[in-house]
């Protein structure tokens, strides 16, 4: 099975999930795309979602899935979203699709993260894949030399040659070069520097359940 066939995999198995009633947190990136594709056959059996980006509100808004803003809902019974890595605890690496910040902003509001991913994605330890920093521009040197002095290589990631502008605004680091031993106190830490909007370690914000896609099927983690 390649890659895709695991995300679609995954997606589906996702459904399981979904209360029916409710509203669904709904993440950002390829696998949640497989996601909200498969939540189109329930569409008439939820109320709707709250997005965690504009790319994501689109496509609910494509399949007639209605989308209410975040401040509109108190709770959320349950989070779906996808992940850069994720270790045995449910501690993630997010924002390769630049949507850290409201991903953590949905996560924090709903009760259980289930997190969708294919095998690749689970790791030992975190910071394999260059860490993602949601930043106030005016910022980004001063951040860039804190990560220097932890081993870090940071860089503006750039979008035909200028710098990557997120749905807030705002401007991303991709961080080379970390082992992420504490992600709880990594994130704790990283989250209080000035000009940091959004850390992509989501330690505090982790997953309670993972469907890992594998060749031999969907794998349940839980946390
Ligand atoms: C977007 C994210 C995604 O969940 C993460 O990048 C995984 O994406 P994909 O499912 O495309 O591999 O954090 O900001």
């Amino acid at each position: 099975m390649n890659q895709d066939e695991l995300k679609t995999q995954v997606g589906q198995a996702a459904l399981q999930f979904v209360v029916p009633g409710e509203i669904v947190g709904v993440g950002t990136g390829s696998t949640v795309n497989k996601f909200i594709d498969a939540l189109a056959s329930m569409k008439d059996q939820i109320k709707g979602a709250v997005s965690s980006s504009e790319a994501s509100t689109a496509r609910l808004k494509a399949l007639g899935i209605a989308v209410f803003d975040s401040n509109e809902v108190a709770e959320l019974a349950v989070y779906i979203d996808g992940a850069d890595e994720i270790n045995a605890l449910g501690h993630m690496v997010k924002g390769g699709g630049a949507a850290l910040t409201r991903e953590k902003i949905v996560a924090a509001q709903s009760k259980m993260f289930v997190c969708i991913a294919d095998e690749s994605k689970l790791v030992s330890v975190l910071g394999t894949f260059p860490l993602p920093v949601e930043v106030i521009p005016m910022a980004s040197t001063r951040i860039m030399s804190q990560f220097a002095k932890m081993g870090g290589q940071a860089q503006i990631r750039l979008k035909d040659g200028k710098p990557w502008v997120t749905d807030n605004g705002q401007h991303i680091l991709d961080v080379k070069g970390l082992q992420i031993q504490d992600p709880v106190a990594f994130e704790s830490q990283v989250s209080q520097w000035p000009g940091v909007i959004t850390v992509g370690v989501f330690a505090h914000q982790k997953a309670q359940v993972c469907l890992l896609g594998t060749s031999e099927g969907v794998k349940t983690l839980k946390f």
